[in-house]
């Protein structure tokens, strides 16, 4: 016996209390070599038996029965060359018609898929009562905001939307408790050493924390520049050693970590890196989690004193008893995709519960072409029966499966004979499968450009439809490469709305496609776009041998990978693929079958299924802060810009925004900026008066292509400037966002003025509209107004006074923007010395050739402002709105506007410092000082 197999065999042995039952290749490794190793003793017997044989059947042999023999012999063989010819060359439609596919099922018969019916109903909730205590937040310890596997955890909770605030390690710790409630529910370090070695009094506090909100710790210890044989955990009775080379890694079935996580498996084969750490504890409080075997000779302390060598434990739990804080650690990072799994169950257990995913996981598969492909790749009545089966076989895994069928009807019977023998098979299954609409001729809806031919095609398929019998009314559809979607075409959302009643889609283009795990969904007008998983088959990939990597990457892809992730991360999952991945070498049913089956092996996932608007109204249950969409630029992204109308275009964006706040100069300066040749304001809106007012309210739902409609076609867009001033942009809540995710490159211009004299601006502005409360109530009644207030009279105040909070408001740009695209205006400035203002606006915005403001703006007296020079004796000022006559504010209300914004405004110098303003301007100063002598 070959002395590799005899180790093999040895190796199998340490391993006996986990189930050997599935054995999924993990890397070319011990199991590929027994078989070939058994595959050559085979063939050895085989070939003596037959040597046996002939030397037997010599002794009969004569020349006539040789002759015959031998004739029989070369007929057989050309026989045979005929059939394999014709069977493996593609031009005949014979061979892929009566091949099976080549894939084999993946070798899978974990103890989860004998089962006839899982218990999934006792996993650990880990809930109690500590819920009421933290918040379902982690807290990330990096070595600095670089670390690999640091942004490797990060991304991991991003995908699994778990809130996390990242920390680098070293610094003095972040608070930690807001009034009597725990800010993090568990505390993730990516380097352990770093934890151990923390000093002392970071320690202490971070160790009292832990201990009085019930806050776990998870360690991954590092990758060591040396070989560390049984070195002991600074301060834990836990020893290590690094720098293993391991394999065949199982859980412990007893472990009360698990949860999403199924033990009882082996993950069979060369676990990724040789650089992994094993504990070694020497007290109660620790269990093993993950185990593995050596994949080399070991050193002593890990032999048994028979010389056999120990399970090796990968990762540990700690259970705390040893010094209250409970932990799990891990050695190694994230590269073994168990380990994702892991530390989402350390995650749950170490919280209590509070960080919690659920654990039914819907997934839907879209084939999205079924009557789309070339002849000669379209699927044949074999591979609908196959099909069919298939379907059979997922039922028993996921409840309410159903294979979702995109028609485009234009194309039903363009395939051979046999093709299209194919899909009348389909046709008398209509009822085994769900339907959705594709386009009739499955042309990209961003391509029409006239909403009648859009509609009209859609009712041909419709028609189609009706005529087959194909069901109507799934409330779903698809569009050709998901164009249309996203970026939106409106009029794919209206013919929908009105031919198809479409209320739920997907795309994998929002906010882009990669990365996969930051899709997300949104609502626009009432239909809901799900995030869509792509599986890695598309309509090219339908032989194994066109898959990117082959078999080998496509398994990968399965077991552990990818695709195996997306199902797990996700809580609902719709895939996408096409007729050709049925067809041909089936990968589509290889896939789907093997990936849910490994699912079923190694986690309590409850896969499910259903309709696809119950799908839509589940996610947005999950995630209601997804309904509202982010506008992106369709430029921004080369996948987009391709599925974008042609007759659109990015030019049509402001350069730059005047973002407010209102009542501080903002129409005195839009006014000045149009005068410029070069600049172009946005047209005005007749709903919102002169400004658009997107960014901040309703009109944002009405897409991007309702905003651009504001502004013209720039005919030379390198000198031409175009920019929009909405005053209420400054201090709306979601306007840096949104207008960051649309236009990421824009400079924003900001005016301010004393915030006192701002809110009696806007106050005296509303009695000049005649708004009643205004008109009913003085300014110091107003702003005095307390929270028992009748409701109008506490909307003014809030109107009145927040938008003044500029330190706030600003610092929330500055998320988004950087300060090198933030100008403010002193307000006072802009009032008295408009030229000077408008020349440093210039400079800032690059425009060129600057605009001489001397020789076109003159203080007129009898307005009290600057104004726009008509001729020698006429100018244009600004209308009676602007720069109003009203009585100055009483003292009082003055006092006591300034005390309420003394921490704003301090905050507002503190701010204009940081960014380099050199002066401050004398409003702020004189608001500061008065204050002060009060
Ligand atoms: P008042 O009307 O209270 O004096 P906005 O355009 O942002 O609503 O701001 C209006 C304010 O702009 C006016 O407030 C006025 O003081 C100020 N302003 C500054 N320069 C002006 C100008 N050249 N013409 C008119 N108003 C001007």
């Amino acid at each position: 016996m070959p002395s590799d197999y005899a180790a093999d065999d040895g190796h199998e042995a340490l391993l006996e209390t986990c189930s050997d039952s599935t054995r999924p290749h993990l890397a070319s490794g011990w199991v590929g070599a027994k078989n070939r190793w058994r595959k050559r003793q085979d063939g050895q017997r085989w070939l003596s038996v037959c040597w046996h044989r002939l030397v037997q059947s010599c002794r009969f042999l004569t020349t006539r029965r040789f002759l015959s023999v031998l004739l029989v012999l070369i007929t057989m063989s050309i026989t045979y060359n005929i059939v394999i010819f014709y069977f493996e060359n593609p031009v005949f439609p014979i061979s892929s018609a009566w091949k099976e596919p080549r894939l084999l099922p993946l070798q899978m018969t974990c103890s989860a898929l004998t089962e006839t019916r899982r218990n999934l109903s006792k996993q650990p909730e880990h809930r109690s009562m500590a819920k009421l205590r933290i918040d379902a937040k982690v807290l990330l310890f990096v070595e600095t905001i670089y670390s690999r596997l640091g942004r490797d955890i990060a991304e991991l909770l991003v995908h699994n939307r778990i809130k996390y605030k990242v920390d680098v390690v070293g610094k003095s710790l972040p608070v930690l408790t807001n009034l009597d409630k725990g800010k993090f529910a568990v505390i993730v370090f990516e380097n352990l050493t770093k934890y151990l070695t923390m000093d002392n009094w970071n320690r202490e506090l971070l160790d009292k924390y832990c201990r009085e909100y019930g806050v776990g710790v998870v360690g991954f210890h590092p990758v060591s520049e040396e070989v560390l044989i049984g070195s002991q955990l600074k301060g834990f009775p836990i020893f290590v050693h690094t720098k293993m080379n391991l394999k065949n890694a199982a859980l412990n079935p007893a472990s009360n970590v698990l949860r999403l996580t199924r033990a009882g498996e082996t993950a069979w084969g060369n676990l990724p890196g040789n650089d992994w750490t094993v504990f070694a504890p020497n007290h109660s409080t620790y269990e093993p989690l993950e185990w593995a075997s050596p994949n080399s000779e070991l050193p002593s302390p890990f032999v048994s004193d028979h010389g056999a060598a120990r399970l090796l434990y990968t990762v540990v739990q700690d259970h705390g008893t040893y010094d209250g804080i409970q932990r799990v650690l891990f050695g190694s990072g994230l590269g073994f995709w168990l380990h994702r799994l892991l530390l989402l169950d350390a995650l749950t257990h170490l919280s209590q519960g509070q960080i919690s995913l659920g654990l039914n996981r819907y997934v839907l598969i879209d084939i999205d072409d079924i009557f789309v492909g070339e002849k000669g790749t379209r699927l044949k009545p074999p591979d609908v029966e196959a099909l069919l089966s298939s379907q059979k076989r997922l039922q028993a895994m996921v409840s309410g499966f159903k294979f979702n069928l995109g028609f485009s009807g234009m194309y039903f019977h363009h395939g051979t004979d046999e093709e299209n023998a194919g899909e009348d098979l389909l046709m008398e299954h209509i009822d085994d499968f769900s339907w959705f609409s594709h386009m009739w001729n499955h042309k990209q809806p961003h391509l029409y450009d006239n909403y009648t031919h859009l509609e009209m095609d859609m009712k041909l398929n419709k028609n189609f439809a009706t005529e087959k019998n194909i069901p109507t009314d799934s409330g779903y559809s698809v569009a050709p490469h998901h164009a249309g979607v996203y970026p939106v075409h409106e009029y794919l959302y209206e013919a929908w709305k009105k031919v198809w009643n479409v209320k739920v889609t997907s795309t994998e283009e929002y906010p882009h496609l990669r990365p996969a795990r930051l899709r997300r969904g949104f609502i626009h007008r009432n239909i809901m776009v799900l995030p869509r998983q792509t599986c890695g088959l598309f309509t090219h990939t339908y032989l194994i041998e066109k898959y990117p990597g082959g078999r080998e990457k496509l398994d990968e892809n399965i077991q552990g990978g990818e695709l195996f992730q997306s199902i797990v991360f996700n809580p609902i999952n719709i895939f996408m693929t096409h007729m050709s991945n049925y067809g041909n070498d089936r990968l589509a049913l290889y896939t789907f079958e093997s990936v849910l089956k490994f699912t079923q092996c190694w986690t309590n996932l409850r896969l499910l299924s259903t309709l696809p608007v119950e799908l839509g109204e589940k996610y947005f249950q999950m995630f209601p802060e997804e309904e509202d969409p982010i506008w992106g630029n369709p430029c921004d992204d080369s996948r987009h810009i391709k599925t974008w109308s042609h007759n659109k275009t990015c030019q049509q964006l402001p350069n730059f925004l005047v973002i407010g706040p209102q009542k501080t100069g903002t129409t005195a300066l839009y006014s000045f900026l149009s005068m410029h040749p070069n600049i172009n304001s946005n047209l005005n809106s007749i709903d919102t008066f002169e400004e658009i007012q997107f960014f901040n309210g309703k009109n944002y739902y009405r897409g991007l292509d309702w905003y651009m409609g504001f502004f013209p076609v720039p005919i030379n867009s390198s000198s031409q400037y175009l920019f929009e001033k909405s005053a209420t942009y400054f201090d709306g809540e979601q306007v840096p966002k949104r207008a960051h995710a649309l236009l990421p490159q824009a400079k924003l211009v900001t005016i301010l003025i004393s915030p006192a004299k701002r809110a009696y601006s806007w106050y005296q502005h509303m009695r000049a509209h005649g708004d009643q409360v205004a008109l009913n109530y003085s300014f110091y009644e107003v702003i005095t107004a307390s929270e028992s207030s009748n409701r109008p009279l506490r909307d003014l105040r809030n109107r009145c006074l927040l938008p003044g909070k500029y330190s706030q408001h600003l610092e929330r740009w500055l998320t988004y923007y950087s300060s090198s695209q933030l100008f403010i205006i002193d307000g006072e400035e802009l009032r008295t010395a408009p030229v000077d203002v408008m020349n440093s606006v210039q400079k800032f915005l690059k425009i060129t050739p600057p605009f001489d403001y001397a020789t076109h703006l003159r203080f007129d007296k009898k307005k009290g402002f600057y104004c726009q020079i008509i001729n020698e004796d006429k100018t244009k000022c600004l209308g009676r709105s602007k720069g109003r006559k009203y009585p100055q504010m009483d003292e009082r209300s003055l006092k006591l506007l300034q005390r309420y914004y003394l921490s704003h405004n301090t905050a507002l110098v503190k701010l204009l410092k940081r960014l380099g303003h050199q002066n401050i301007p004398g409003w702020l100063k004189m608001d500061l000082s008065d204050t002060m002598v009060t």
